[in-house]
């Protein structure tokens, strides 16, 4: 595990309160697009978990308020959630979610899982701690499974990483470690695995590129 990712897990630990509140807040500020992303990731989810085997399990890293680990048990699969901030894991307790405390990094998985979800969690993680998760990952999956995660894109930036604490409803009163991936450095780190890249796709942000976007088949 990376200084960075420690550093920034430390961060969360003691803000996630914050967090979760800001995060509320950004989305009252414009319903409309919020419920558009929703809409979307919601979509790309049913997609590609649907196919899974009926009540399969799936395993949800850094759930933060639980909302999409929730949305894909109410699709009919066993889902466990988790994180390693005490408040998100009670956030998304309280959704009724089977919910463990789990550091991606240092920690193995307790089971094998159909289906992997990961989402706006590598954009705190350096090359080494990304290869590592997907390693981590791969071995985890049963035959077939599905690793679903994204990361934000280095084109949309003019530097590789921050530290950074965002002004306005983002603000975390903290600095958190951005890592900012090419879809070259991902690429290469997946083919380090035996992965198969399932679809590939950019999204979000003004000109649709702001994310990273992959479902990986194992
Ligand atoms: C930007 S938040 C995203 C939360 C949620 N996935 C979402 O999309 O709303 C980043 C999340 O990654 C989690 N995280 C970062 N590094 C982690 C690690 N090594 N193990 C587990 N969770 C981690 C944080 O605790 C936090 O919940």
């Amino acid at each position: 595990m990376s200084k960075e990712n420690e550093k920034t897990l430390e961060v969360y630990e003691e803000k996630a309160n914050l967090y979760l509140s800001n995060s509320m807040e950004h989305d009252r500020l414009d319903r409309m697009k919020a419920k558009r992303k929703r809409e979307k990731l919601e979509k790309l989810i049913a997609t590609n978990f649907s196919p899974l085997p009926k009540h399969a399990k799936v395993f949800e890293i850094g759930s933060g308020d639980g909302s999409n680990a929730k949305f894909i048990q109410d699709l009919g699969f066993e889902v466990t959630a988790s994180d390693t901030a005490q408040a998100f894991i009670e956030a998304t307790q309280h959704q009724g979610l089977k919910t463990i405390h789990f550091n991606a990094l240092e920690d193995d998985f307790p089971e094998k899982y159909f289906g992997i979800f990961c989402w706006r969690v590598f954009v705190h993680f350096t090359k080494d701690d990304a290869l590592k998760i997907m390693e981590k990952v791969y071995d985890t999956l049963e035959d077939n499974g599905i690793f679903i995660f994204n990361a934000i894109n280095r084109e949309i930036k003019s530097i590789d990483n921050e530290w950074v604490d965002f002004e306005g409803e983002y603000h975390m009163g903290a600095e958190r470690y951005y890592n900012y991936f090419t879809k070259e450095d991902l690429d290469t780190i997946i083919q380090k695995t035996k992965f198969k890249i399932e679809d590939f796709h950019k999204d979000g942000g003004s000109n649709n590129n702001k994310w990273l976007l992959y479902v990986l088949r194992k």
